[in-house]
């Protein structure tokens, strides 16, 4: 089979953009989208300098195929509009805007994006991390139907802090947000990315929470540190056990004797043509991945 190469959004790299070593280091670590921060990771006095940097970074090229999304300050920060002003005139590949609360922030977004593009939008993902979000989820996701908004992304360090909520490895008390989030992601089409573990030595506990969010249904996780993207990277891949049934399942629909067939036994398992259509996508991620080592 071969297919066109869809957009991995496995690892999701944070890399503060005043942080020049570590952003240059960027490009040669394997993570599918790198986020250059000019918010959270950076100072108030900092704020500047950042942009530049990053703006900077990717004029200079040599990122290929990640995919470079820009964070932004919130939309009442003093710095939004000079980071969006800056990140229009880049090529990055979307902007990423925090603490998206509603359907009306994003609109306001694409707005003042399209007064300074010469009336064209660009790419948007927005931060799910308010409890004010959560309660606006379906239709902050809605805004897919009009705007370029190709995911969201879940922000539990600041939800915590305002919620009270605790934090903790199985993460019990964002469940209700998390399973919303792919929900309404998934009934308007666009990705929802996981957020990032703060225990950095922490492998084991970085994998399981990988592992939890893949099975959440989330696309791909936030990564904070060049040692959690392998990982990341690998339990937002299908496994060899996966490809080897997704095969499985095309190849008994391929074959003559099924034709016209609804549903099948393949290997002791019921499969439908739900499940035909699941395999071959899990395929064509398998093999974006395979061509891209
Ligand atoms: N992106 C790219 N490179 C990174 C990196 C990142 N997010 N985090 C660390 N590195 C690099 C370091 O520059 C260093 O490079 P070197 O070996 O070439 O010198 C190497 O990885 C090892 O780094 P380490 O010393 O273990 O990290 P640290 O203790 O200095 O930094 C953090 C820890 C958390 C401060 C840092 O990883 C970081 O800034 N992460 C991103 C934070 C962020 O953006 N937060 C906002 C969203 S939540
Ligand atoms: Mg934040």
């Amino acid at each position: 089979m071969t297919t066109k190469n869809i957009a991995l959004r496995r690892s999701f790299l944070f890399v503060p953009g005043v942080n020049s070593k570590a952003v240059e280091k960027t490009k040669s670590l394997p993570a599918d989208c790198i986020i250059f921060d000019l918010e959270d990771a950076v100072a108030p006095d900092a704020k500047n300098a950042a942009r530049g940097t990053v703006v900077d970074a990717i004029a200079g090229g040599g990122y290929g195929s990640r995919q470079l999304i820009i964070r932004t300050n919130a939309i009442n920060s003093e710095w939004f509009e000079n980071d969006i002003k800056a990140a229009i005139a880049t090529n990055c590949a979307a902007i990423l805007v925090p603490k998206i609360s509603s359907k009306a922030d994003l609109e306001e977004v694409d707005c003042f994006i399209k007064i300074n593009n010469g009336g064209k939008s660009v790419a948007l993902w927005a931060m799910i991390e308010t409890p004010m979000a959560i309660i606006n989820i379906a239709q902050i996701c809605s805004a897919a139907e009009t705007l370029p908004l190709q995911g969201i992304i879940l922000g539990l360090n600041d939800m915590a802090k305002d919620t009270g909520a605790k934090l903790d490895a199985n993460r019990a008390a964002f469940h209700y947000a998390m399973a919303a989030a792919v929900n309404a992601a998934s009934a308007y089409g666009i990705a929802a990315i996981d957020a990032v573990f703060n225990d950095i030595a922490n492998a084991d506990g970085f994998a399981k929470q990988s592992v939890q969010a893949r099975d959440f249904g989330f696309d791909g996780k936030c990564v904070i540190h060049p040692t959690q993207i392998a990982p990341c990277n690998q339990i937002f891949s299908p496994s060899p056990s996966e490809i080897e049934a997704a095969r499985a399942i095309v190849a008994a629909f391929s074959d003559p004797a099924n034709f016209g067939k609804a549903v099948i036994n393949v290997n002791g398992q019921m499969a439908e043509l739900l499940h035909l259509e699941m395999a071959k996508k899990l395929l064509v991620t398998a093999e974006t991945i395979q061509k891209m080592l």
